[in-house]
């Protein structure tokens, strides 16, 4: 199980990484892979906000759908209402978009700057309720590092 001192750790190396570099998409590349280093998952990544549509950004794992609609799916649902999404089970979850089968809960976390969402951070696991509050805590903040 994750604990507070891991997520410290994994914290301070995110920041010492993105604190280095101002571009977006290679601190979601670096952020992406130090996240699957600490805790492995399926499918660990970023989309973007392009125009309307979230845009497949810089991930660790297995192809993924490359667009995603306002309001669809978990990260389109967490881009929509600026909150963080916990799903225990994707299964159960109105419009999840199945880009893997082996998906079964999903955290998806909005990056937000100025007041809006400018891209998501997605975490997928195939455990059920693989995520919880301590991982919504710590994901927020690392985002908020970006
Ligand atoms: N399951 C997500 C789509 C992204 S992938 O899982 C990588 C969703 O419902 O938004």
């Amino acid at each position: 199980m994750k604990n507070q001192s891991q997520y410290k750790e994994l914290l301070q190396q995110a920041k010492a990484l993105v604190d280095s570099e101002v571009d977006d998409i290679a601190n979601m590349a670096n952020v992406s892979r130090l996240i699957m280093e600490h805790f492995p998952n399926h499918w660990i990544g970023f989309y973007r906000v392009v125009g309307n549509t979230l845009i497949l950004g810089p991930f660790q794992g297995p192809i993924a759908c490359t667009s995603i609609g306002y309001g669809k799916g978990v990260c389109g649902t967490a881009w929509q209402t600026m909150q963080t999404q916990l799903v225990n089970d994707v299964h159960q979850f109105p419009g999840h978009i199945a880009c893997s089968a082996l998906s079964n809960s999903e955290i998806v976390v909005p990056c937000i700057r100025d007041g809006e969402v400018y891209a998501v951070l997605d975490i997928d696991s195939t455990e059920y309720a693989a995520f919880t509050e301590l991982d919504k805590k710590y994901l927020e903040e690392l985002v908020s590092y970006l």
